[in-house]
């Protein structure tokens, strides 16, 4: 998976060159943010090999675990997009002004690409986040379905600061985890959100001293892993489901998806 090549607008770059790893072993993939001295700053790039790892993930993987290099999980979006010259080889936030809105559209939902995946039922995404998950950061952080904070953990939705909307999918996952006020609330005023009170709000599973995040997720992952396969994944599709359903209507989901596990184990 080290060898692929991601295409930026222009040319096409490899996972190392993006700032990212992937590393699999057994039931449980690794991906690391890994552009430290940059505070893994994201590009476009880093989104499209998000969505070619998914695409790519071994289908013995059940636990996906995000991560990030040195002092921080991630500072968001790559600042140079900002710019007029862009990040090389992959544009500007300048340039995409002139795209039309079809055209846009399809830029943004390419971006989303990376971090939809991680919702698959057939995978538990967690996301192992200390220092500052910032913008695309945070985003990234709640593309996952767990998150565990080291207590130095500093999440921040920057974006309406800098004259944008948060759309890398992350203001669905804040609003089912925090409700609508407390969402407007941090993004509109772009504060810091430290860990304890991310624990306290819902935004995550675990709080732990930095130096203990590692063992904390390894332990998750493999109470994760400890569980029926087919089972989980068909549990986390009726979770996922629920909040759309009304009572009755996910009780015959739950038949259903029951009907299903019965047939497998003893029919
Ligand atoms: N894009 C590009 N480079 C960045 C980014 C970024 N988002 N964040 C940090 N860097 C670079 C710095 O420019 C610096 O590079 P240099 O050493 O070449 O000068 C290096 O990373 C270290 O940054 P520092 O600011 O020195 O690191 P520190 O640990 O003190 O602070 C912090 C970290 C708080 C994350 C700070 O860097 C910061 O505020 N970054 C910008 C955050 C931001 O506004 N992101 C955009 C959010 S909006 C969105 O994601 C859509």
């Amino acid at each position: 998976m080290a060898e692929a090549m991601f295409g930026g607008s222009a040319e096409e770059i490899s996972l190392e060159e993006v700032g990212l790893r992937c590393e699999v072993d057994g039931e449980i993939a690794t991906i690391t943010l890994d552009r430290p001295e940059k505070r893994n700053a994201q590009t476009f790039a880093t989104w499209s090999a998000l969505a070619h790892i998914g695409d790519g993930l071994p289908q013995q993987v059940r636990v996906v675990v995000i991560r990030g290099e040195g002092p921080s999980f991630s500072a968001g979006i790559d600042l140079r997009m900002f710019t007029p010259e862009g990040v090389p080889g992959q544009g500007a936030f300048a340039s995409s002004a002139t795209l039309d809105e079809a055209s846009f559209a399809e830029r943004v939902a390419l971006a989303q690409r990376g971090f939809l995946w991680l919702r698959r039922p057939d995978i538990v995404s967690v996301a192992a986040v200390h220092g500052h998950a910032i913008g695309a950061g945070f985003q990234l952080a709640l593309a996952c379905d767990l998150r565990v904070l080291a207590d130095d953990a500093k999440l921040c939705m920057k974006e309406p600061a800098l004259g944008l909307v948060p759309d890398l999918t992350g203001t669905k996952p804040l609003v089912d985890l925090v409700g609508l006020s407390r969402a407007i609330e941090i993004c509109l005023t772009a504060r810091v959100v430290g860990a304890r009170e991310a624990a306290r709000i819902g935004l995550a599973e675990l709080v732990v001293a930095p130096d203990e995040l590692t063992q904390a997720v390894r332990d998750l992952t493999d109470a994760l892993l400890a569980t029926d396969r087919d089972a989980a994944t068909a549990t986390k599709r009726l979770l996922q489901g629920a909040s759309g359903r009304t009572l009755a209507e996910q009780s015959a989901a739950e038949a259903r998806e029951q009907a299903k596990r019965v047939k497998a184990l003893f029919g």
